[in-house]
């Protein structure tokens, strides 16, 4: 099987690259990735010639306009890269007959009234946001191909920039000894990019067949606020009553654009085709004893939720 990742320098794009040489059943499947420094996903000709040369059996699309703040800034830039982004690949899959696997965001909806278990794939998106807006419009895009999977995902950690990890800042500011400020009254599926890589290397495995929207996150809704709790209580009693995060309200939050307020997805379609990812909890604890072992690394800018 070969595979063409797009964003393979992005929190994602890394992660899959490792699950996919990790797993004994991918680690020797030729794997192209390609970031921004080889070219703009909104080149046409650029994309189109790059997939036609790889000529992959399954495209991962993982490169996008993830800022949101940022997307509500330059909406021109954010719909070049997330709509015509999926576009060009989407081109590029039919020429090539390649199957595509293309990320969306629980930012389609609105989280103004979620179902009791969360939104599932059949729940009609209602963006609030021009990067939730081109979302949408990219998953329209990818689903005119019959061989897609549009997998929406939420709230990812797991990376090494700590300006786009909220996960990731609370640990480095615990250990500079600074508290963080978060958002304790905003709802979503906080997700482990690494968890989420294996859960795409099992789309490409034993999920080979599945097709349309699947949502894949972590197990378990839960605020930042929550989240960055329970990083300090595995920091320590110590860390956990001194340096308990600040709690800042959604609505003086000063996003630009609106968000959802509570975006937990169901993740039941994914249970039923056998793929169960761990709490977050437990994804946490993992990330958070995978950063104390390595040294902090420089920002590079930028700014999530
Ligand atoms: N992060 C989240 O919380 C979250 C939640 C739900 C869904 N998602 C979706 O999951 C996917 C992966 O997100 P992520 O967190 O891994 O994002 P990320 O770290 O920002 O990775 C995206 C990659 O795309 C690249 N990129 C940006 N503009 C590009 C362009 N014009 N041409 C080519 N590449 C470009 C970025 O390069 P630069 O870094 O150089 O800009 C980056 O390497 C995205 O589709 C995102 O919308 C993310």
């Amino acid at each position: 099987m070969r595979v063409y990742l797009t964003g393979a320098d992005g929190m994602l794009g890394t992660a899959f690259t490792t699950a996919l040489r990790t797993d004994p059943v991918t680690a020797g499947w030729p794997l192209h990735g390609v970031s921004i420094a080889d070219f703009d996903i909104g080149d046409r000709e650029a994309v189109l010639a790059s997939i036609d040369a790889f000529r992959p059996d399954v495209v991962v699309h993982t490169a996008a306009h993830a800022i949101v703040d940022d997307c509500e800034l330059q909406p021109a830039l954010a719909s070049r890269v997330n709509v015509g982004g999926v576009r060009n690949v989407v081109e590029a899959c039919r020429r090539t007959g390649s199957r595509l696997i293309s990320l969306s965001s629980d930012y389609v909806f609105d989280g103004a009234a979620p179902p009791p278990h969360g939104y599932d794939e059949d729940d009609l998106p209602a963006p609030l946001s021009v990067y939730g807006m081109t979302k949408v419009a990219g998953e329209r895009i990818a689903a005119l191909l019959p061989d897609h999977v549009n997998v929406r995902t939420s709230w990812l950690f797991g990376g090494t920039d700590e300006r786009l990890d909220t996960v990731l800042s609370v640990v480095r500011k615990a250990q500079r000894g600074e508290r963080a400020q978060l958002i304790h009254d905003q709802f979503s599926l906080p997700t482990y990019t690494a968890d989420l890589a294996r859960a795409l290397v099992f789309l490409l495995t034993e999920g080979s067949a599945v097709r349309g929207t699947v949502h894949i996150a972590n197990q378990g809704s839960a605020s930042w606020y929550q989240v960055g709790r329970h990083v300090l209580e595995l920091l320590g009693t110590d860390a956990a009553e001194e340096l308990a995060p600040e709690p800042v309200s959604f609505d003086r939050a000063g996003f630009a654009g609106g968000r959802p307020r509570n975006s937990t997805l169901s993740i039941a379609r994914l249970a039923g085709l056998g793929c169960t990812l761990p709490t977050w909890q437990d994804a946490v604890a993992r990330f958070t004893a995978a950063t104390l072992d390595r040294p902090a690394a420089a920002s590079t800018g930028g700014s999530r939720p």
